[in-house]
């Protein structure tokens, strides 16, 4: 079943989405190199909560942090740690999530310190192209593999595989509803999208071959060829016409 929100809940979705895309906003002006990812946590956590959310991430199936940080060839869910320093021409991505009046919002954007280079560039730049064209199929009546599709598209004319293990989410009293929307799949399958719905949409884009593996600490994933990777992600609703970015900074 995938949940209908009404207008009162969309407008507590849209106040916890911009307090993350906000505190994202932020958290990426310290992405430079010497910053440590438990500080950036720590940023991350105050500005949460001084702008009254609660973050979402922070005890989730155990997680210790309320920000993901994962640098380079790290996919998602790094654990921010004082010993792990940003380095010059690190690509870093950051994952938040918070709560308000008990509905999430959840964003995520990768970004550069200092200098990067070209590829890392490109690699950015194809992911968050990605978001945009599985976004723009969010519309009434669209099923959810035209967004699966449409990043899976993006990723091949660029050269650059998706990530198949993990994948987008309903969003809405949990962090987690219905439907997953996987970055790779066929236009016209999967669940129709209705008015109402409210998705997070979240490609996660490698440099080289398709696969990862989970890391000794049991949640950060990286690319089993040790090639780069970029994840961006939005919370939206479904509109009457088309969507609204409830986590875009207004
Ligand atoms: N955006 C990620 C997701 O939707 C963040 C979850 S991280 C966790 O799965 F720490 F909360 F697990
Ligand atoms: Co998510």
């Amino acid at each position: 079943m995938i949940d209908i929100k009404t207008p009162r809940d969309l407008a507590s979705m849209r106040r916890a989405s911009r307090v993350v895309a906000k505190t994202l906003g932020l958290l990426k002006i310290l992405v430079k190199p010497g910053v440590s990812t438990a500080e950036l946590d720590r940023f991350a956590e105050g500005k949460l909560r001084e702008l009254g959310a609660v973050p979402a991430f922070l005890g989730y199936r155990g997680y210790p942090a309320t920000l993901c940080v994962s640098i380079n060839e790290e996919i998602v869910h790094g654990i921010p740690s004082e010993k792990r320093i940003v380095r010059e021409g690190d690509i870093v991505s950051l994952d938040l999530g918070a709560v308000c009046d008990g509905f999430y919002g959840d964003a995520a954007l990768t970004t550069g310190a200092g200098s990067v280079s070209a590829q890392a560039l490109r690699l950015m730049e194809a992911t968050e192209l990605s978001l945009a064209r599985a976004l723009a199929q969010v519309k009434p009546g669209a099923r959810i593999g035209d967004l699966s599709h449409a990043v899976e598209e993006c990723a091949a004319e660029n050269g650059m595989s998706v990530v198949r293990e993990f994948t987008g989410h309903g969003i809405g009293r949990r962090l987690h509803e219905e439907p997953s929307i996987p970055n790779f799949g066929k236009p016209g399958a999967g669940p129709v999208l209705k008015a109402g719905m409210t998705l997070a949409v979240e490609p996660m884009l490698c440099l080289g071959k398709a696969g990862i593996v989970i890391k000794n600490d049991g949640w950060t994933a990286v690319s089993a060829d040790g090639s780069m990777a970029a994840h961006y992600e939005h919370t939206v609703a479904v509109t009457e016409n088309g969507f609204e970015i409830l986590s875009a900074v207004i």
